[in-house]
């Protein structure tokens, strides 16, 4: 990673710090994932070459700006979704300032009518990080866009566990998946497709 983006990265953890913990901006929080996870993502994105990524929950960007930077150097992309036209003015001035916005496509509205309109296995993988309570109502979707062999990964795996549980269940009874926990930040749940 360069030390522009390194730079960025580490100003866009402060901000979301700063701003989540002022409970006059409880309606906008920008809920990033901490740092370790994108390290860990970018890791993942590397090991298993995924050039074409999908992220649901673009916020102001912070995540996409990790994959969108670990598929730049195997000349990948990363499409990501959000719902809020705020965040998503901040996220394509966070693209534009680390000069990654031509890895990034950015998708408004409900990530569910998304999802409907992607192609079988048309991603590698597909980090999750948005309206938990909808993510089972996703799962036919989500289990249909990824490749064989494709990663599916879950923020808040941890933090949010109960919230997620009938999600996490149903992946886990899916003889086509392969599951696990990683302890990394707010707890990742990984499901890799069967090749
Ligand atoms: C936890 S935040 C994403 C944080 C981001 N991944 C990061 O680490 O920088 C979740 C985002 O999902 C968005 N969201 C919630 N429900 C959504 C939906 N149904 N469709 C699209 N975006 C949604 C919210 O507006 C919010 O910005």
């Amino acid at each position: 990673m360069d030390t522009k983006l390194h730079t960025l990265l580490a100003d866009l953890a402060a901000f979301g710090d700063a701003h989540d913990g002022d409970d006059a901006n409880r309606a906008t929080r920008m809920l990033n994932i901490t740092p370790d996870t994108g390290a860990f993502l970018a890791v993942l994105v590397k090991a298993m070459s995924a050039r074409r990524i999908l992220e649901i929950g673009t916020s102001n960007g912070y995540s996409t700006l990790w994959l969108a930077d670990a598929v730049a150097g195997i000349d990948g992309d990363v499409t990501t979704i959000e719902m809020s036209p705020q965040k998503i003015a901040m996220a394509r001035e966070n693209f534009e300032r680390a000069g990654l916005e031509n890895r990034i496509t950015q998708r408004e509205g409900d990530a569910g009518q998304h999802l409907q309109q992607f192609g079988d296995g048309d991603f590698d993988l597909v980090f999750l990080d948005s309206q938990r309570s909808a993510y089972l109502a996703w799962w036919p979707d989500l289990k249909r866009i990824l490749r064989a062999g494709g990663l599916l990964v879950v923020d808040n795996a941890s933090s949010h566990a109960d919230e997620m549980a009938a999600f996490t269940e149903a992946v886990q009874a899916d003889a086509a998946f392969t599951t696990s926990l990683v302890p990394v930040g707010k707890g990742e749940f990984l499901a890799v497709k069967s090749a």
